[in-house]
């Protein structure tokens, strides 16, 4: 098996994994978690977003959240800005990269950022143009590149439409994002590689929710591709408020034992990891979703 040289690993959970929870999650968790998550070896992590509190009141609190963490050197600390208002608000926290984020389904669009696809990259483009000005790396994520929860299955030339509009407005890297995990190996790389048409390897990045179980597969089908950039989330947290029935992404713990497992180095502690994902869950009154977590804390209840 040919498989990339490195991997990075960007941890959405915070972001997220925290979002759609309805019991209000204190920002002191908030940043607990982004501490753990930079103590146990994560270099990225995806903080809040800066969306409208109306629609997203979890993140409501995204300034107080980045202005209460204690960055670690080497550790870049992301957040989603959909439009100028929310980078506005977001360059005072001094984020190191920011998320524009559009779908390859105009439904989806229409629903999760209220408008079109092409009116979301004309959004976009004043806010890129901004924060290249500045210097702030801009990633770019695209939701529901295999199904969409209201239209159903999404074509891959629908991905390399979103991706070569992104492209043109000087996004620099995309996330290439399976919003309610439908998606299938073959059909992820399908999609991948329709981004691909617009983007180097080294800018891509694949965002797998795990709701049909097929996330670790479908990080490995692309592994197998040479993508080497992942977003995952500490035990398996997350869904987007706009795509129902929805669940998390893949589980960090689960990327990281397959990586370790692969040979490949992560720089992540997965025994801290595990410990993170419980502290987490039990903050949030579940267990946690991910495998590997759960094995290893029986494993460690049986010493
Ligand atoms: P809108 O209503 O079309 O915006 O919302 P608007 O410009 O018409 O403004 C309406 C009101 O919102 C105004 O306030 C604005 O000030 C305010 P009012 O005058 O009524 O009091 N407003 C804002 N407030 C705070 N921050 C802002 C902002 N913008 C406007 N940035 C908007 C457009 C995009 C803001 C809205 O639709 C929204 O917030 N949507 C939330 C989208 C979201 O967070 N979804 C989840 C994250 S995406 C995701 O999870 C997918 C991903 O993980 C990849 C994957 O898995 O697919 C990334
Ligand atoms: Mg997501």
């Amino acid at each position: 098996m040919k498989l990339p040289s490195k991997v990075k690993l960007v941890d959405v959970g915070p972001r997220d994994g925290l979002q759609n929870e309805k019991q209000p999650v204190p920002a002191e968790v908030k940043i607990g978690l982004v501490h753990r998550l930079q103590d146990a070896g994560l270099k990225e992590i995806e903080v809040t977003s800066f969306v409208s509190p109306k629609w997203v009141p979890q993140m409501a609190d995204n300034a107080e959240v980045m202005a209460g963490i204690q960055r670690k050197p080497g550790v870049r600390y992301s957040v989603l800005t959909p439009n100028l208002k929310g980078f506005e608000a977001a360059i005072e926290s001094k984020p190191d990269e920011i998320v524009v984020f559009g779908a390859a389904s105009e439904a989806f669009s229409q629903r999760n950022i209220n408008c079109s696809i092409a009116e979301s990259i004309e959004r976009f483009a004043p806010v890129v143009e901004a924060a290249r000005a500045k210097g702030i790396y801009v990633r770019g994520a695209i939701s529901t590149v295999v199904g969409c929860p209201y239209e159903g299955d999404i074509a891959p030339e629908r991905v390399e439409l979103v991706a070569r509009l992104m492209k043109q407005i000087g996004v620099q890297h995309v996330g290439v994002a399976d919003t309610i995990g439908v998606g299938t190996p073959a059909k992820v790389q399908r999609a991948m590689e329709a981004a691909l048409k617009h983007y180097e390897l080294d800018d891509v990045s694949g965002h797998f929710h795990d709701t049909y179980g097929q996330a670790l597969s479908n990080t490995l089908a692309c592994l197998e591709m040479g993508v080497w950039q992942y977003d995952t989330s500490v035990a398996g947290l997350g869904g987007c408020p706009y795509a129902k029935g929805a669940t998390g992404n893949v589980a960090t713990e689960d990327v990281v034992y397959m990586l370790h497992g692969l040979g490949m180095d992560t720089g992540v502690d997965l025994d801290q990891l595990v410990d993170i994902g419980r502290w987490i869950c039990a903050v949030l009154q579940r267990e946690p979703s991910s495998k590997v977590n759960r094995a290893i804390t029986a494993k460690k209840a049986r010493k």
